[in-house]
């Protein structure tokens, strides 16, 4: 059985983190989404908030689980018997800090291997960032997230 964790902030999911769950879920028996509960940053969502907001969007994918973590993600991986950690690459930007985080990662468990999939070019400028930022303004972010997050966020401005 082949178990993948494809960990992040998904502070909220956009599409593109998305579409590179659904191309990860279609490679492992069984892919876990690991939603950081990271005391240090400040997140517009709760944990809570965004394992539903993900699961809302993969509840057709049988082999998808959605868990929130914390700590280190190698301890994460054991925990759920992973032996892949995801992670998906937009721009030459993003490389420097992957190669960082995989070289961390690799030094903590050499047994869990890291696997990059390139993002889709019409995502490729896509963050979460950006998303709440254009969110902020008011701008059209329906087809950045899926309905249920755009309605999220636009709540979340409001309030
Ligand atoms: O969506 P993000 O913020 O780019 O995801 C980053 C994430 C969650 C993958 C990374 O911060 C992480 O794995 N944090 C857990 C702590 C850890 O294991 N750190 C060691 C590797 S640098």
């Amino acid at each position: 059985m082949k178990i993948a964790v494809y960990p992040g902030s998904f502070d909220p999911m956009t599409n593109g983190h998305l579409d590179i769950l659904k191309r990860a879920a279609s490679l492992f028996d069984h892919l876990i989404v690991g939603v950081l509960v990271n005391q240090n940053k400040k997140c517009l969502f709760s944990p809570e908030e965004r394992v539903d907001m993900i699961n809302e969007a993969t509840h057709d994918l049988e082999n998808v689980r959605v868990m929130h973590f914390n700590g280190l993600l190698v301890d994460f991986c054991d925990k759920v018997g992973a032996t892949a950690v995801i992670r998906g690459l937009r721009a030459v930007s993003d490389y420097e800090y992957e190669v960082q985080m995989f070289a961390a990662n690799y030094k903590l468990n050499p047994k869990v291997e890291t696997i990059f999939l390139m993002s889709q070019p019409k995502y490729s400028f896509l963050s979460s960032s950006v998303v709440k930022e254009i969110a902020f303004y008011g701008g059209h972010i329906e087809d950045m997230v899926t309905p249920a997050i755009a309605e999220a966020l636009k709540n979340r401005m409001k309030g």
